[in-house]
């Protein structure tokens, strides 16, 4: 019997070096491991192109300088980092995962060591697409307090609240836990909202409480430019519960529909036409980003 030849680990990036993944290792005194020191990125690769990547790019920048960090590549070298990657991965669609960490400092100590370099961490794994039957039938959801921090538009990798968030509408059967500060909508807990009332695309505007989302974006600039009304407005729980139909938004997940939320239907508890028609103009818009001619 011939053997099987064992899958190949992905090759991943380092601090320089290109190196299968098994075998990419950080100091423990490491700021990310240590203090969750960093920021980090997730950005989908369509036709082994990366989608989006001067939005990417430019929120990385802005994270960087949330946490006071020289970001400690140009524009052209991140760019070269991917594509380089990607054709080492395989290419096709990939989502390209990277991280930035303040660097391994001397001794565990809360204030910036004084010589540290950032760790830069990228690896490209298979983007796995949204099972269609979500897309059919649309997910679950549920309404959960919002307890992070007061900087949650910084892309930090101190993602603990994301995580508690995200397993209570695990353990609650739901796809997604939709976060609430007071009365107002925040965004997912790894995802921005949006909902449509009334023929009319809403979604919360930018700001210091939710993360500026690329997909976010996209859906209002493709929204904007095909005719389809949307508005960025705080938004409430009482917003959600009476909405015709409630997204999700993200860079892995596209756009996913909403149909329960805290056991309730929404709408008529189906994915609703305003879904289908945006789903529509941001398959063509990755279509165009696959021959290169969009990004
Ligand atoms: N998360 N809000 C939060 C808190 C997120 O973590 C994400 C994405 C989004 C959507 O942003 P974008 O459209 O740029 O992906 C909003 C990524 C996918 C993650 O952590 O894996």
């Amino acid at each position: 019997m011939p053997q099987t030849q064992a899958a190949q680990p992905p090759t991943v990036y380092l601090n320089g070096s290109f190196l299968p993944l098994d075998q990419a290792q950080v100091s423990v005194l490491d700021r990310g491991f240590l203090f969750g020191d960093g920021v980090y990125e997730v950005m989908p690769v369509y036709g082994s192109q990366p989608f989006r990547l001067a939005e990417h790019l430019g929120r990385l920048a802005n994270s960087l300088a949330g946490i006071r960090c020289a970001n400690p590549l140009s524009n052209d070298q991140w760019d070269a980092l991917f594509r380089n990657l990607i054709v080492r991965n395989g290419g096709g669609d990939l989502s390209i995962y990277l991280q930035v960490t303040r660097g391994v400092g001397p001794n565990r100590d809360h204030s910036f060591p004084a010589n540290a370099h950032p760790s830069v961490f990228v690896m490209a794994s298979p983007l796995l697409p949204l099972p269609e039957v979500h897309r059919n039938n649309g997910v679950r959801a549920i309404l959960v307090e919002d307890f992070r921090w007061g900087r949650c538009d910084i892309k930090t990798i101190t993602l603990l609240a994301n995580v508690l968030l995200r397993q209570q509408a695990v353990d609650a059967g739901a796809f997604e836990a939709i976060l609430v500060r007071g009365t107002q909508v925040t965004e997912g807990a790894a995802s921005n909202v949006f909902i449509v009332r009334g023929g009319q695309l809403l979604t919360p505007p930018k700001g210091p409480l939710l993360l500026p989302g690329i997909t976010r974006d996209l859906v209002c600039e493709l929204a904007s430019a095909n005719g389809i009304p949307i508005q960025e407005v705080a938004l409430t729980v009482e917003d959600l519960q009476g909405a015709d139909e409630i997204w999700l938004t993200s860079s892995t997940k596209e756009v996913v529909p909403v149909t329960n939320l805290d056991g309730a239907p929404v709408g008529d508890g189906l994915p609703g036409a305003a879904y289908r028609r945006i789903m529509e103009l941001y398959q063509s818009f990755k279509g165009l980003a696959r021959t290169g001619r969009y990004q």
